[in-house]
């Protein structure tokens, strides 16, 4: 029996999934590399007070979720539960302002939650994240959306409307340190007649994180938040024109999106744009792409003022969604080489050397195994086609390629 396993919570990615998370992780660099991303790599600890600041003291996350420890010299330590607050620092730290504007940023790794573990929810998850500095401007985000929309099709799923599994753009602005005091205000009023009826966790946020409210699963909840004040109607000028001209920039693209008010994000650093990108299929954790403006928080860690726009992808909830629905554009061909005999095998280590410097996947059976022995290895591989090779091949230099799937066979020339 094994003595030791993962953490509840933990997952090891192992063969088969590898080659789907090598494939998302794959597609992210091409696409975002396209749209001028550039690789950042952040620690994965950082001092707890980063998190603190950044993510804001009244979340959930900082509130119940972080792993926090103290290091051998007694410092307060956090494993990253997320990667913007790091990049944040990191952008400061190193004077990434000085690159060409807007400077754009992607990471991937793992990130850390104490939450209750259930399909697409772990206390290890990875992201694939993304971060733009230097740019107020609405065009900004839609590139953001454009740049999303071209990751979503190549990884196979479709956003709205599509033929394979559909995506949904959900935007909302939830406003800037200039109108959100007063949608707070409004927020609070409608709430408080509602107090008895809200859950008690709602009840709590209504003392320390209004905006909340809106953002709770409860029933009773749900039903009460249908009529409260809705915060696009509340918008100052700035933030309605950024907002109006992002709708207008979606449309022109063709990108579809619908508009939920009730969308306010977990983390306190957001203004203007908050977006998710959601699929049904996902069930309960069905956000599989979130983010949003952060024009303040560069600033709030002591850089200059810096508007920013980002957003992370859940590694888990995608790879989860392709397994399910069997979109596997990451199956890579495999040419399996059974081999009868030390010419066989011979032949067969140069043919594939061939093979491997044009890109292909390759394996060779042992010639000590029986035919029957390395075609069941080949089928357990999967392989795409397998070339026998015995004694007689390597005389006549013509031997069978056969391919796996329907048994369909044809000559293969061993002498090219
Ligand atoms: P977030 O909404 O906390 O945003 O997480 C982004 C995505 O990470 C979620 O939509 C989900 O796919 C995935 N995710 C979050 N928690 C878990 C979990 N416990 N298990 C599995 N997947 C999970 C952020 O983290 C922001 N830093 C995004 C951002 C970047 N905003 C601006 N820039």
């Amino acid at each position: 029996m094994n003595k030791y396993s993962t953490l509840k919570g933990v997952c090891d990615i192992v063969p088969p999934d590898d080659r789907l998370w090598d494939f998302i992780e794959g597609v992210s660099k091409e696409v975002f590399s396209i749209y001028g991303f550039r690789n950042i790599r952040i620690p994965i600890i950082e001092y707890t007070d980063l998190f603190k600041r950044g993510i804001g003291e009244g979340t959930d996350i900082v509130e119940k979720e972080m792993y926090t420890f103290s290091d051998r010299s007694g410092r307060s330590i956090t494993l990253r539960p997320e990667g913007t607050a790091s990049v944040v620092r990191s952008y400061i730290e190193n004077n990434l302002s000085l690159l060409p504007s807007p400077q754009k940023f992607y990471y991937q790794g793992p990130m850390f939650r104490y939450e209750r573990p259930q399909k697409g929810r772990q206390r290890q998850f990875y992201q694939i994240g993304a971060e733009v500095f230097g740019s107020a401007n609405p065009s900004t985000d839609a590139e953001i959306f454009s740049m999303l929309e071209m990751f979503i099709d190549k990884v196979g799923l479709k956003p709205q409307g599509g033929t394979h599994i559909d995506t949904q753009l959900q935007i909302n602005s939830i406003g800037c340190p200039t109108c959100r005091p007063s949608y707070i205000t409004l927020l609070i009023e409608f709430f408080s007649k509602h107090k008895d009826n809200l859950c008690i966790d709602c009840q709590g946020r209504l003392q320390k994180n209004p905006l909340r409210l809106l953002d709770c699963k409860n029933d009773g909840c749900c039903s009460i938040k249908k009529y409260a004040p809705i915060i696009t109607q509340n918008l100052c000028n700035e933030c309605l024109i950024h907002h109006n001209k992002l709708k207008h920039l979606l449309d022109l693209q063709g990108i579809s999106f619908i508009e939920n008010p009730l969308i306010v994000r977990g983390l306190d650093y957001y203004t203007k744009t908050a977006f998710e990108i959601t699929a049904e299929h996902l069930g309960a954790q069905n956000t599989l792409i979130a983010g949003g403006r952060y024009d303040n928080l560069v600033a709030e860690f002591g850089g200059a003022k810096t508007p920013a726009i980002g957003f992370a992808i859940g590694i888990e909830r995608l790879a989860l969604l392709l397994k399910d629905n069997e979109i596997s554009n990451s199956h890579i061909p495999l040419i399996y080489f059974a081999v009868l005999g030390d010419k066989a095998l011979d032949k067969a280590v140069i043919l594939s050397k061939k093979y491997r410097q044009a890109g292909d996947w390759v394996e060779i059976g042992s010639p000590t195994d029986s035919l029957k022995s390395q075609m069941k290895k080949a089928d357990k591989f999967n392989a795409e086609s397998v070339i026998i090779i015995g004694e007689n091949e390597i005389k006549t230099g013509i031997a069978i390629k056969k391919r796996l799937v329907d048994g369909f066979q044809e000559d293969y020339n061993l002498e090219i």
